[in-house]
């Protein structure tokens, strides 16, 4: 049995750290559903497992040409069971729609796929050890961009050399693929609707919109 994902065996037992262990094994995921049912099963996060009531795999309608890429869930995601669907959800779906993005087409996935307790930043180890499952899941997709919400998704893709006001609004050709960062729907709540993140996130939006629709 796997020290770090329940019910697995074979070489996934012998890999030391964890992040090692979940990356063999999602690497060796063929579907998202296959996918799916190992990642339900992650025990790589001792603090995670403890504090969470599901794991939030996230949403992956077919043929998705678009990745929005969140931070970890929250508290009605966690009980829910899908990404986005808090507050925070609720804004991003009024935004998308006003870009004229359909969320039901879009694929939704977080940098951490379990709540963080009292909703903290997921911790660097815990990025690291969720890593192998976003890759996968990216690998799987094959979307044509990804959009990273807030800093800690700008980061997993772009490094810790930008700020996000710097690095939003426009594309970077990274080694995942597209990568269009813009801010978490949490950051425009808090500055409130006439504040610059949720300009910023308006108009970042709508570049992936028109990004979207080029030939
Ligand atoms: N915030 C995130 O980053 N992800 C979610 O799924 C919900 C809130």
């Amino acid at each position: 049995m796997s020290d770090y994902i329940d019910g697995f065996s074979g070489p996934f037992r012998a890999a030391s750290p964890p992040a090692e262990a979940v990356a063999l094994l999602a690497a060796s995921c063929r579907t998202w559903g296959e996918l799916a049912d190992a990642a339900r099963r992650c025990t790589a996060c001792p603090d995670l497992v403890r504090s969470r009531s599901t794991v939030v795999v996230g949403d992956a309608p077919r043929g998705s040409r678009l990745v929005l890429v969140g931070e970890a869930p929250g508290a009605e995601e966690d009980l829910s069971g899908r990404p986005f669907v808090g507050r925070s959800g609720r804004l991003l779906d009024e935004l998308l729609a006003e870009a004229g993005l359909d969320r039901g087409e879009v694929a939704v996935l977080n940098v951490v796929k379990c709540r963080p307790p009292g909703n903290r930043t997921p911790r660097a180890a815990e990025q690291a050890n969720c890593s192998g499952w976003l890759d996968r899941q990216l690998g799987i997709l094959e979307a044509d961009l990804i959009c990273t919400l807030g800093l800690p998704a700008m980061q997993r893709f772009l490094g810790r050399a930008l700020s996000l006001a710097a690095a939003r609004g426009r594309v970077h050709d990274v080694a995942a693929g597209r990568v269009l960062a813009t801010y978490h729907p949490s950051a425009a709540l808090r500055f409130g609707p006439r504040g610059a993140p949720r300009a910023a996130l308006q108009e970042d939006l709508r570049t992936v919109a028109a990004l979207l629709a080029q030939p």
